[in-house]
């Protein structure tokens, strides 16, 4: 017997899109087809709404410690926010703590994770030490189901490598078919520049985007793509700000090169005129900051075209008032980061399908179907064909709503997105062939999001 019948769907994939009936049994997508004729425990009429496949955000930072504090949303509430938006499979940044080994901060994501998570879930392992034991655990991760690591070229004497380490780790990531991402910014510049800053008495939020200008994005793109090449290895840049950067990655891309960027909505939305307000500044204190209006305007022109292969959140959210607050005549003080989890499908569909006028099947690539490739979970996550898992979301066109903190469940006390005005809603979503929200209400209160080991990326 079939569990659920979507029946009357206009269907959407990053390739196509038709109208027909979606059949479920056992968490998967049994049959696709026009008017099926089958007995169903459940049949839900999708007449009317937007069928796409469920959410999936690579680019997420649940409780995890970082300067000195740790990110608001565990892995309950994230994952249940994300479930709330339409996103119904994250991967989380395991980040390795510098006096213990990659399968050891494997593990401490994992216990995080167990019987908390909504949703599926699986990691990217970040790499903070590139000792020769750590080198040889890369191997160890793709066994694990980890085939994505982060390295970053910022937070000097916390996360940062150095050149060669980095040359090491992507030799290693060669072998394993494991794909390198990379946080592009130079750290021993921003460390000058902040210490300079702070010298002048300059700690005000609005001096965190000066200590890390436009430029330092760029050298560190330029560095790793040049890096990757004498490696001869596909790598993947996250968070993406400037419009040189994205750029410079497709200028390599003409030039042969396999470089994937991702770019997310605060870039997409905001400028680094939030910094000037003395009192909401700080609520978008992020690496890198927010830009100037020329790369606001350069990266949505490169999403009307197309151009941008994955839209992420990099969800790290702090709390305002205890958290956020206390840096607030020492920007160095500020944890870095914003959330966006619940809110990224919603706003993407707005600005690409709605204001720039862009086709629902590139929002469906960039918001599930490619990250989904990129990252090895595809084809069971991030399309709806027969045979992945039952992940879909159905979308209200006629049903506008307002996005605001208080009707979030993301747990912090501020979203920057606070009087966002969609002209869709989440109307249902549906994970692993279960309902799970029906108009904004959560429907199964189980957690039975599961650790997803994935496959090598496809661009290998
Ligand atoms: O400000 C940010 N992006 N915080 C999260 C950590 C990172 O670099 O992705
Ligand atoms: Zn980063
Ligand atoms: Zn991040």
């Amino acid at each position: 017997m079939i569990d659920l019948l979507l029946k009357n769907a206009k269907i959407f994939n990053s390739d196509n899109h038709f109208f027909g009936d979606i059949a479920i049994s056992n968490g998967k997508i049994k049959t696709i087809g026009k008017a099926l004729n089958i007995k169903a425990k459940r049949v839900i009429d999708a007449a009317g709404k937007i069928v796409i496949p469920g959410g999936v955000d690579i680019h997420t930072h649940l409780d995890m410690p970082f300067m000195g504090m740790v990110s608001a949303d565990d892995f309950e509430s994230g994952t249940l926010a994300s479930a709330f938006g339409g996103t119904t499979t994250i991967v989380d940044f395991a980040i390795q703590q510098q006096d213990k080994s990659l399968i050891d901060a494997l593990k401490i994501w994992q216990k995080k994770a167990l019987s908390k998570a909504f949703i599926d879930y699986s990691f990217h392992l970040g790499i903070t030490n590139a000792s020769r034991h750590n080198l040889d655990q890369i191997g160890l991760l793709k066994r694990n189901g980890v085939t994505s690591v982060k390295i970053f070229l910022a937070y000097k004497n916390a996360m940062m490598l150095e050149d060669d380490e980095i040359y090491k780790v992507l030799l290693e990531c060669k072998r394993s078919k494991i794909l390198p991402m990379f946080h592009a910014e130079n750290g021993h510049i921003i460390e000058e520049r902040t210490e300079e800053l702070l010298r002048q008495g300059k700690g005000f939020p609005k001096y965190h985007a000066l200590s890390r200008p436009a430029t330092v994005e760029l050298e560190a793109i330029d560095r790793v793509i040049s890096i990757a090449q004498l490696v001869d290895i596909p790598i993947y840049i996250v968070h993406v700000s400037t419009l040189n950067g994205a750029a410079k990655i497709l200028d390599a891309r003409v030039k042969g090169r396999t470089v994937l960027f991702e770019t997310c909505p605060h870039y997409l939305l905001f400028t680094e005129k939030k910094y000037l307000d003395p009192d909401e500044g700080i609520k978008y204190v992020m690496s890198p900051p927010l830009r100037k209006e020329e790369d606001r305007r350069g990266l949505r022109n490169l999403l009307k075209q197309e151009l941008i292969d994955v839209i992420s959140t990099d969800h790290c959210p702090f709390y305002l008032r205890t958290q956020k607050k206390l840096g607030l005549s020492d920007f160095t003080k500020v944890p870095n980061g914003v959330g966006g989890i619940e809110n990224r499908m919603i706003i993407m569909f707005n600005e690409i399908v709605n204001k720039l006028g862009g086709s629902i099947e590139y929002f469906v690539s960039c918001t599930a179907t490619k990250p989904a490739k990129i990252f090895g979970l595809y084809p069971r996550k991030g399309t709806i064909q027969v045979g992945s898992d039952a992940d879909i979301v159905v979308l209200d066109p006629g049903k506008s709503f307002t996005i605001s903190c208080k009707r979030n469940h993301e747990k912090t006390d501020y979203t920057i997105y606070e009087n966002y005005q969609s002209k869709i809603s989440v109307a249902m979503v549906i994970i692993r062939g279960k309902v799970k929200i029906e108009d904004n209400c959560l429907m199964l209160a189980e957690k039975e999001g599961d650790f997803i080991k994935r496959k090598s990326s496809m661009v290998y």
